[in-house]
């Protein structure tokens, strides 16, 4: 069977889980496209592995992520693999990366020798692409998961990169560090699973989504701004929930007193990124 019978025999089943980008995704994957006009440069060409594809469409159609299905997911400009015991990597937190790399380079310039730590790494995905670009950094990446970290290890490996993997609860792996520069993290922060997807529900781990309350972590963390273990200059760099803006302006307001903040929106327009940073010169986040 050719590329092009099957994707359009495919096309027949298309369904909410079964969408158009995992057949295209399975077929590239097959062949080794890195993309569809690759793909359809070669559609005439046998499909390599039928059996492997069509055990993969059954596990995608019984509404198995596609990600988890093939091992890997993109994050921003590569492949990371992931298990069932990572969260896959979203969209909103491609956007946390690109903005805080951005900004540690606003503070600490192009090629900056800090300490960096990724509190609740899952995957690696936030202190590997920063280590990519930092590479005279110091990067911790911590979780509570040792199964995260097992994957989380692999990627590093994978992406070349030196990383200091530790495990432990939120801040205990990193309280006899001092002089850190930027804390990054994505941390569990949903209160109530009502709002969250079946598939995300049935598949991704609950360690790396739930939290009570909601602004549990962000309220460990945000103790970090008073702590001796932290560099004179600073940034925190976190992942939100869009209901957050408020009760963690409430938090910083009444703890944090005149410590500089701000939100920032994701491309829908939701309020999903908050930075904290201790620098006199700088006034704005990227
Ligand atoms: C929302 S996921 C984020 C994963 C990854 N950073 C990302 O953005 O895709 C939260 C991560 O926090 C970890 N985690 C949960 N509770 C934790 C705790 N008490 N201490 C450290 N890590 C924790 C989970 O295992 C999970 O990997």
């Amino acid at each position: 069977m050719t590329y092009r019978e099957l994707y359009f025999e495919l096309k027949k089943k298309e369904n909410k889980y079964l969408n158009n980008t995992a057949i295209k995704t399975l077929l590239q994957d097959d062949g080794g496209f890195n993309d569809f006009f690759n793909l359809i440069s070669h559609f005439d060409e046998e499909v390599k592995n039928l059996d492997k594809i069509n055990k993969n469409i059954e596990r995608i159609m019984n509404g198995e992520p596609l990600q988890y299905v093939l091992g890997y997911a993109f994050f921003v400009n590569s492949n990371y693999v992931v298990d069932e015991n990572v969260l896959i990597p979203r969209q909103e937190t491609e956007e946390l990366a690109v903005a805080t790399l951005k900004t540690i380079i606003k503070m600490f310039g192009k090629e900056p020798k800090i300490k960096i730590v990724d509190i609740g790494t899952g995957s690696g995905i936030l202190g590997i692409y920063l280590k990519e670009y930092f590479p005279n950094s110091h990067v911790i990446c911590t979780d509570i998961s040792e199964n995260s970290l097992k994957i989380a290890k692999i990627n590093a490996k994978n992406h070349n990169v030196e990383i200091d993997f530790r495990q432990g609860d939120m801040l205990e792996p990193i309280k006899n560090e001092n002089d850190i520069s930027v804390v990054i993290s994505n941390p569990p922060y949903i209160g109530d699973s009502s709002s969250v997807e079946p598939q995300t529900l049935k598949y991704e781990p609950h360690l790396a989504l739930f939290a009570e309350p909601k602004t549990k972590y962000y309220e460990i963390i945000m103790t970090l701004i008073d702590s001796a273990i932290m560099s004179n200059k600073f940034l925190i760099a976190f992942e939100i929930g869009e209901d957050m803006k408020e009760e963690l302006t409430r938090i910083l307001e009444e703890k944090y007193m005149g410590i500089m903040y701000k939100f920032e929106k994701d491309i829908y327009g939701k309020d999903r990124y908050l930075y904290i940073i201790r620098d006199e010169g700088i006034t704005y986040v990227a």
